[in-house]
C-alpha cells in the first residue's frame, strides 16, 4: 500500500518531500540518500538548500547516490546528471564531493561500469531514503518499460518517447543521448523509504496506473506497490484521475 499525500501544488509537494529528506539527515548524519534528476525534484532541492542556509541542515557527512546518467556525457556537459546535481544542490550545501556518486557517463566499458556501480551500492547501501520522479511511460531512473524488471545497474536504450520528453533540456532532439546508465530496481526496492514526487495533469494517467493498476515491468514504477514504505507526493492535477 502506497501512502499518498495530495498537495495543492508543486511547491507544497516540494516542501513535504524535503521534510522526509531533512528528517533522514537529522536522524542519521551520514544518511545515504538516493537522488534523482528531472523537473520533479528541483523544488525539493531548493527547500533543502534553504534549510541549509538557515543553519537547520548539514550535509558534511551525508552520502548521496544518483539513479542514472546519460552515456557519453561528461560531468562538465550541462545536460549531464552530474552537472544537474552540482547546479541544483551540491554547490549550495556543505556536502563533500567524494561522498556523492553518479554513474560515469564516460566509462569505457558498459559492463564494467554497471558492475562498479552495483559494488558501490552494495558497499554503501541500503539507501535510507530514495527519491523518485516518474516518466510518462512509468519509468523510474531510466528503467524503461520492459518484459522483466531489471534488478541491477544496466545500460539502457532509451525509448523514443523518453528521448522526446527529455529533448526539452537539449538544444536539439538529436543531441539527446540514446543510451543511459541506470540503477536497477533492486536497490530501489531495498531502500528503507521511497519518496515519489509527481505533479501536473500530464502525469495523471500514469499515476493512476501506478497506484491502482497491475504490477508489471511494462510500467516499472508499478513495482513500488510492493514496497513497505513508499510515500507518493502528488498534486491535485496528477491525482485527478485517481479515486
Ligand atoms: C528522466 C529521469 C528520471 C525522471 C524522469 C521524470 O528521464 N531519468 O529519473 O524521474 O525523467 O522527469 P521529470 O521529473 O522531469 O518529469
Amino acid at each position: 500500500m502506497m501512502n499518498i499525500i495530495k498537495t495543492k501544488n508543486y511547491n507544497e509537494a516540494s516542501r513535504i518531500a524535503a521534510g522526509y529528506f531533512a528528517r533522514a539527515i537529522q536522524q542519521k548524519a551520514d544518511a545515504l540518500l538516493g537522488l534523482a534528476t528531472g523537473d520533479s525534484p528541483i523544488g525539493m532541492y531548493k527547500e533543502l538548500i534553504r534549510m541549509h542556509q538557515e543553519d537547520l541542515l548539514h550535509f558534511d557527512q551525508v552520502r548521496t547516490i544518483n539513479l542514472d546518467e546519460y552515456k557519453g556525457l561528461s560531468p562538465q556537459n550541462e545536460q549531464s546528471y552530474r552537472y544537474f546535481m552540482n547546479q541544483h544542490l551540491f554547490q549550495y550545501v556543505d556536502i563533500r564531493e567524494s561522498n556523492t556518486y553518479v554513474p560515469d557517463g564516460l566509462a569505457a566499458d558498459d559492463m564494467q561500469e554497471c558492475a562498479r556501480y552495483d559494488t558501490l551500492l552494495d558497499k554503501l547501501g541500503p539507501i535510507d531514503v530514495q527519491l523518485l520522479g516518474v516518466g510518462h511511460n512509468g519509468h523510474i531512473g531510466f528503467n524503461e518499460p520492459n518484459d522483466i524488471f531489471m534488478k541491477h545497474t544496466n545500460c539502457v536504450d532509451l525509448t523514443p518517447s523518453t528521448i522526446q520528453a527529455n529533448a526539452r533540456m537539449f538544444h536539439d532532439a538529436k543531441e539527446v543521448p540514446t543510451q543511459a546508465y541506470t540503477m536497477g530496481i533492486l536497490p530501489i526496492m531495498m531502500a528503507k523509504q521511497v519518496v515519489i514526487i509527481v505533479c501536473g495533469s500530464a502525469k495523471a494517467s500514469i499515476v493512476k496506473a501506478i497506484i491502482d493498476g497491475a504490477i508489471t515491468p511494462a510500467i516499472p514504477a508499478s513495482i513500488l506497490q510492493c514496497h513497505q514504505n513508499v510515500i507518493l507526493i502528488a498534486d491535485e492535477e496528477a491525482l485527478s484521475l485517481t479515486k
